[in-house]
């Protein structure tokens, strides 16, 4: 039971959400609601032996198989990393060359299998990161261009990076999609997304930021976008016919020379004219990530990006348009779609709270997400969506009552909320003397927690 559910129009009727949607294809996504990328890090992290690097753990397919009865029209994995000197974080799952192998390829099949059991279209992210590989992994990531990412992204610092050569480009960028993919379709997954945003490898060649080639994968954005088309393209050439291709760019990056959503639109054309089954449109890179509300104008229409994605829209004629970022209302979700500003929502933290509540919005029984009484920054957010992740992966479905919410701390309770941050701001303190120590972080950064009273708790 959600103890409080986001204030909405209750009298919203559900049902244009449960329409299914074609992809150019062939394969049918039978509802409207996906869930979005969430990178959960559950996979095992061995540099030293690649045959156990980057191996979905149990807990993984734990944490699957709540959102695999959750009523998904489609169920996105988080990102996948294709090569494993660009990771996003230790942790991810690896499909790649170096650890291929038969233990990789039964732990995925497991893995594309929970996604769907309830008969969502199941569908791998694959992502290389650029030069938003963490320092510590990687000194000298490969990028389009050698423009340094100068932050310190929650304690991770980021190496020069080194530009790609051409020759690289389809070797070790269009090539390894290509390798990933074919793995992915023969562990049963039934499409994969390109993942070029969020500044990542492939929304570095897209930015002009961070794009500062003179070849032809520079310059204008047609140049620009060249190599998200040449990855589809490959992909297309090797895969089944009916294999969904879909890929996930941003509308608008929120920093000072970085993608502006004229920029964007132009991209996204081509990508309708070569053939994409579809688009998930976001925003953001780790320099500037708006997850959250900045502007009286985006909240009214409750995403966050609307107002970039419409000048986008009127491109796409057959490619299918999702836009992922804020909905947390059906009645939100149904006028973005019946107003036709989309084909189709994500959602992200939400699902976290409550993997089936796709399932509850289609059959009537909730108009809106729980309402978490956690700060809604990218940091608290994403810690406690990650909290949540690690409560769903503790056991499988067969062992919980049969709701796919079970042990997962409801954050819209305020005494729960209160106490999460609690913990959050300890494991926090413990992370900093960890690091001041030279010590390796605990559990890989996910915060472990119950709330007191939880019956999974483990006494004191
Ligand atoms: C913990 C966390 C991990 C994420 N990991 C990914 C990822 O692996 N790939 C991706 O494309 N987006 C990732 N995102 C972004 C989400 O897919 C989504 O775009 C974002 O959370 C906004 O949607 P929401 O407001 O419904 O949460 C992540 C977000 C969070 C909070």
């Amino acid at each position: 039971m959600v103890a409080n559910r986001i204030p909405c129009n209750q009298e919203v009727d559900a049902a244009i959400l449960g329409k299914s949607l074609p992809f150019n294809c062939g394969r049918v996504c039978r509802n409207r609601i996906v869930k979005a990328s969430l990178s959960e890090r559950h996979a095992s992290f061995d540099p030293t032996n690649f045959e156990n690097h980057g191996l979905p753990k149990e807990s993984l397919l734990n944490i699957y198989e709540k959102w695999g009865n959750g009523g998904f029209g489609m169920v996105f994995t988080g990102n996948i990393m294709i090569d494993m000197k660009h990771l996003e974080a230790p942790g991810n799952v690896i499909v790649s060359k170096e650890n291929d192998s038969p233990v990789l390829r039964s732990l995925l099949k497991r893995l594309a299998s929970a996604l769907k059991m309830d008969g969502g279209l199941a569908i791998a992210q694959l992502n290389h990161c650029g030069r938003q590989t963490p320092e510590f992994l990687n000194p000298h990531p490969k990028s389009a261009s050698d423009v340094k990412l100068e932050i310190d992204f929650h304690g991770m610092g980021f190496g020069k990076p080194v530009p790609l050569t051409a020759a690289e480009i389809k070797d070790e960028v269009i090539t390894r999609f290509v390798e990933s993919a074919k793995i992915c379709v023969e562990a049963g997954f039934d499409g994969i997304q390109v993942h070029a945003a969020h500044g990542y490898l492939l929304a570095q060649f897209m930015s002009p930021q961070t794009n500062q080639r003179t070849d032809e994968y520079g310059g204008s954005a047609e140049n620009r976008v060249r190599i998200v088309v040449e990855v589809y393209e490959a992909l297309r050439k090797d895969l089944p016919k009916d294999f969904i291709i879909g890929v996930k760019v941003n509308s608008v990056e929120f920093q000072e020379g970085g993608l502006e959503t004229s920029d964007a639109r132009v991209m996204c054309a081509k990508l309708e004219e070569i053939g994409y089954d579809f688009v998930e449109l976001s925003g953001g890179t780790y320099e500037n990530l708006q997850m959250h509300h900045v502007k009286e104008s985006t909240r009214k229409r409750e995403a966050f990006f609307l107002e970039f994605t419409d000048k986008i829209r009127p491109v796409f004629r057959n490619t299918k348009m999702f836009v992922t970022g804020g909905f947390r209302t059906v009645e939100g979700m149904v006028k973005a779609v019946e107003s036709g500003a989309c084909d189709g929502i994500g959602m992200g933290r939400p699902i976290a709270s409550e993997p089936d509540l796709p399932k509850k919005i289609l059959a009537g029984l909730a108009k809106s997400a729980p309402d978490t009484k956690v700060n809604h920054d990218i940091f608290a957010s994403g810690a406690a969506a990650a909290a949540q992740m690690w409560q769903a992966s503790e056991r499988d479905f067969t062992q919980g009552n049969g709701d796919p919410c079970d042990g997962i701390a409801d954050l819209s309770d305020e005494n729960i909320a209160k106490e999460f941050k609690e913990a959050l701001e300890e494991f926090q303190n413990l992370i900093e003397r960890n690091r001041a120590a030279g010590l390796p972080v605990p559990n890989n950064g996910i915060l472990a927690w119950y709330p007191k009273g939880s019956k999974y708790r483990k006494s004191e």
